[in-house]
């Protein structure tokens, strides 16, 4: 093949990746952005797969800018020789010379980039985004199922009635024995001696569930205390998904 059709292949290579690159990079960038791989598709590929796409197209870019400067070598010595007056002197050979070390460096550079890159990438300590919580995702049948709740436990409905018939006749409105009160939320998640009676997520560190079961020690009045096992499991429960206490 001469020179003047194989310059044009070239060129069109170069082109064609070019505007691969673009486009991929704009499905990439915007109807595809990140964290859709796994709820979203476009054509029937994934955010993955354009990713795929984009990072041949710039690989083949580079290649076919490689050959591009190869059949140029001539006219890009030629030029350094003009340009520098230092090689003018040295014949067509300082030329050369000028021109393979500009490639080395380039070379050079480029494999410096590759090798950090390479040994750059850390795990995050603290991920982006959990799994299970891609945001601004709407939820499609394709999303992952959400995390399996414990149980969801109505506060208002479960919860405060328990406290209401057995806790508010001596702490409530009327009575606050120990100063306590069974029907405001600060008393139960802020330190009493010490410790909250309730520790959203954590029931073995709940006083709560040792009060109403008879387990915690030199409980005065005790008897008044003791709750149903199914009552005491409710609180259980409320307390392992979160102790949710919502306004009203
Ligand atoms: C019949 C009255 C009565 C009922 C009903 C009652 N208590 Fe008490 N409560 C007491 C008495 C008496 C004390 C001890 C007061 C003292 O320390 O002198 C007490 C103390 C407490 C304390 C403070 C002790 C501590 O370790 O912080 C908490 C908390 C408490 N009760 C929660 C509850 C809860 C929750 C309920 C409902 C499940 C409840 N009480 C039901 C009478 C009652």
């Amino acid at each position: 093949m001469s020179r003047g059709p194989l310059n044009l292949l070239i060129d069109t290579l170069a082109a064609a990746c070019l505007l691969t690159m673009v486009a991929t990079g704009y499905v990439l960038r915007f109807p595809l952005p990140p964290a859709t791989n796994r709820t979203h598709e476009l054509w029937g590929m994934s955010r993955h797969e354009w990713g795929t796409i984009h990072s041949w197209a710039s690989l083949g870019l580079l290649l076919v800018l490689i050959i591009h400067l190869v059949l140029h070598w001539d006219w890009i010595v030629t030029m350094i020789r003009h340009r520098f007056a230092c090689f003018q002197g040295g014949g067509a050979n300082a030329g050369r010379h000028a021109g393979l070390a500009t490639m080395a460096v380039l070379v050079a550079l480029a494999a410096l980039f590759a090798l950090a890159a390479h040994f750059g990438v850390r795990e995050r300590e603290v991920p982006l985004h959990p799994l299970n919580e891609l945001p601004g995702q709407p939820s499609s049948a394709a999303s992952a199922p959400k995390p399996p709740r414990v149980t969801t436990v109505d506060f208002w409905k479960e919860i405060m009635p328990v406290f209401q018939t057995s806790c508010i006749e001596c702490h409530g409105p009327t009575r606050q024995t120990s100063g306590f009160r069974a029907d405001q939320r600060e008393n139960f998640f802020s330190p009493r001696d010490g410790a909250p009676l309730v520790v959203p997520g954590d029931a073995a560190g709940s006083r709560l569930l040792d009060i109403v079961s008879g387990k915690q020690p030199g409980m005065k009045a005790a008897v008044a205390h003791h709750l149903p096992p199914d009552e005491i499991q409710l609180l259980k429960t409320w307390i392992e998904s979160g102790a949710d206490w919502p306004t009203r």
